[in-house]
């Protein structure tokens, strides 16, 4: 099937789990998160693009300038042609979009919030794990209504300063978004607790 982001799409077998779209951080790949995916949601519709940016080998879904330093003009292409991949393989593969729920990691969470703040109408929710502020701006009114968002962040993270997971959630609340935030003493890496807290979130919808 010919879309324009490399991907791997794994059929549901519960139709009552809701479809995820899997998004790794940086230096990862569209094989990453499938095993996170299967335990958060057992039985769901899995879609995994790869970032199509490589930093030095490492994949992402956009360029940075520095560590934490992003320029809103890249963010927005690489936010806006994934959003039109999300739009194609929804109608590609018979995904419900009014369901499909954003698990992001880093750089993967990062672009699911962006995704969240232009292209709205592509989720129906995300988990984000460590994600940042990456564009300084708030949702439009309305844009988030009825979406539901998790921030996961860790209060030992050297890469995410601890004021942006509420400055973000309080980005997406503008829009309208139910956003609970779950601060743990923990790094940057994905851990345990993030199962955990992402499974009891994803199961309260
Ligand atoms: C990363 O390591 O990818 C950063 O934490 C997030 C980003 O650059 O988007």
């Amino acid at each position: 099937m010919n879309l324009s982001f490399e991907h791997v799409f794994e059929p549901g077998t519960d139709p009552s789990a809701p479809p995820l779209l899997l998004l790794h951080g940086t230096g990862g790949d569209e094989h990453d998160l499938l095993p996170l995916g299967r335990a958060l949601a057992p039985g769901a519709a899995l879609l995994s693009p790869r970032g199509q940016v490589s930093e030095r080998g490492a994949l992402r879904f956009f360029a940075r300038l520095g560590e934490g330093v992003f320029d809103p003009a890249e963010v927005t292409r690489r936010t806006n042609q994934l959003a039109d991949f999300i739009a194609a393989a929804v109608r590609a593969y018979g995904i419900d979009p009014a369901r499909l729920t954003a698990v992001g990691l880093s750089n993967g969470a990062n672009i699911a919030a962006t995704l969240l703040l232009l292209r709205p109408e592509s989720l129906a929710g995300a988990v984000l794990l460590r994600p940042m502020v990456v564009l300084d701006q708030p949702a439009p009114p309305g844009s988030l209504a009825g979406r539901r968002v998790l921030i996961a962040g860790g209060s030992r993270d050297p890469i995410v300063p601890n004021s942006h997971p509420p400055r973000l959630a309080e980005q997406l609340r503008a829009g309208g978004a139910s956003v609970t935030v779950h601060m743990s003493a923990v790094g940057h890496g994905l851990v345990p607790d993030d199962l955990t807290v992402g499974k009891k979130f994803l199961a309260g919808r």
